[in-house]
């Protein structure tokens, strides 16, 4: 039997912001870290959907629970969030950057940025670096950006990483997806040679059974892709099993920072949390300090 909810230590005492909160894999992060005790920031872009997820798990006896509007796409959101959290609370144990978009047709962020790469990393690294003061003085800090098997196929388009040229969906979620394991490897590197002992890891869900592929259909999916998903149907796990890479790596004491967790079945596709393969250009320190400056640059422009 592999790690479950079960085996996660005590969160009592514990601030974790759990970004897109309201459903999928970020609702199960949430409902699991409150089970075992934590008040949880369920960061949301929409205050409806917000409040309804909140309201879901209050009725269902949770507590500690508190709602934040966030949208991630806006650089300007994301700076008001930061207040917000650090005028709130004054310190944060986990940061869980979760929330996610996939395979939209092309859009641009209010900053002028392409929407996946905008809200899976611009956005996750501007909050991460804002909330960084608030977790360094905590025992065990940690914080976790959710990747996807999509970082193996994954390339960063350095010369237009805008995609203002031959955009393609999933070559965009691709990029986003290698970005987050990127950022998430390039930020243990910083922290550790500040002496900082906020942890940086990655997770990634395999694949498992959320909003985001209907979203991704609805958005912009033909009928191939849709059989495709058909398709690839049975091999979907749960949401909650989706959500355990996550949680291990927010919580688990075995868990280092600079590690990558996913399912250990079926190629990483499901099952059990453990540690997993980091895709070449995320272990190339050059690639990672080369995006870590662009994405600084676009961040404070
Ligand atoms: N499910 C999978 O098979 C799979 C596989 C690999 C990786 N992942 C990753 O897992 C993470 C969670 O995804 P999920 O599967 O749980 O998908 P989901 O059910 O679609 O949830 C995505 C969450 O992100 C939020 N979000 C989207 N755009 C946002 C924005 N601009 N600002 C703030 N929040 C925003 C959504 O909010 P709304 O509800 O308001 O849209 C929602 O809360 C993502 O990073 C995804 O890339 C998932």
């Amino acid at each position: 039997m592999g790690w479950t909810v079960d085996d996660m230590p005590s969160q009592e005492g514990r601030i974790a912001v759990v970004t897109g909160a309201n459903i999928g894999l970020g609702l199960e992060t949430t409902r699991a870290l409150a089970q075992k005790g934590a008040t949880v920031v369920m960061a949301c872009r929409s205050k409806s959907r917000g409040e309804a997820a909140r309201r879901q798990l209050l009725d269902e006896g949770l507590t500690g629970l508190d709602l934040l509007e966030m949208d991630l796409a806006d650089l300007r959101s994301v700076e008001r969030a930061i207040d917000v959290l650090s005028d709130q609370y004054g310190h944060l144990d986990l940061l869980l950057n979760n929330a996610g978009v996939m395979a939209p047709p092309r859009q641009l962020s209010p900053q002028g940025h392409e929407l996946q790469f905008a809200v899976n990393h611009l956005g996750h690294m501007a909050l991460t670096q804002g909330l960084l003061p608030l977790m360094a003085s905590q025992t065990d800090a940690r914080v976790v950006s959710v990747t996807s098997g999509a970082q193996y196929f994954g390339a960063i388009r350095w010369d237009d990483l805008s995609w203002a040229k031959g955009y393609d969906r999933y070559g965009a979620y691709g990029q986003s997806k290698l970005a987050n394991v990127m950022f998430a490897l390039e930020l243990h590197n910083r922290l550790q040679s500040e002496n900082s002992s906020v942890k940086s890891l990655a997770a990634h869900p395999g694949i498992a059974r959320t909003n985001l592929q209907p979203a991704a259909l609805a958005s912009g999916g033909n009928r191939w892709e849709a059989m495709a998903y058909r398709l690839m149907d049975p091999l979907f796990q749960s949401a909650g099993m989706g959500a355990l890479p996550q949680l291990h790596a927010a919580t688990a004491a075995s868990a280092q920072s600079g590690e990558h967790y996913g399912p250990s079945q079926l190629g990483g596709l499901r099952g059990s949390p453990g540690q997993c393969r980091i895709a070449p250009t995320a272990l190339d320190p050059s690639k990672r300090q080369r995006l870590w400056d662009l994405s600084d640059q676009l961040i404070r422009a």
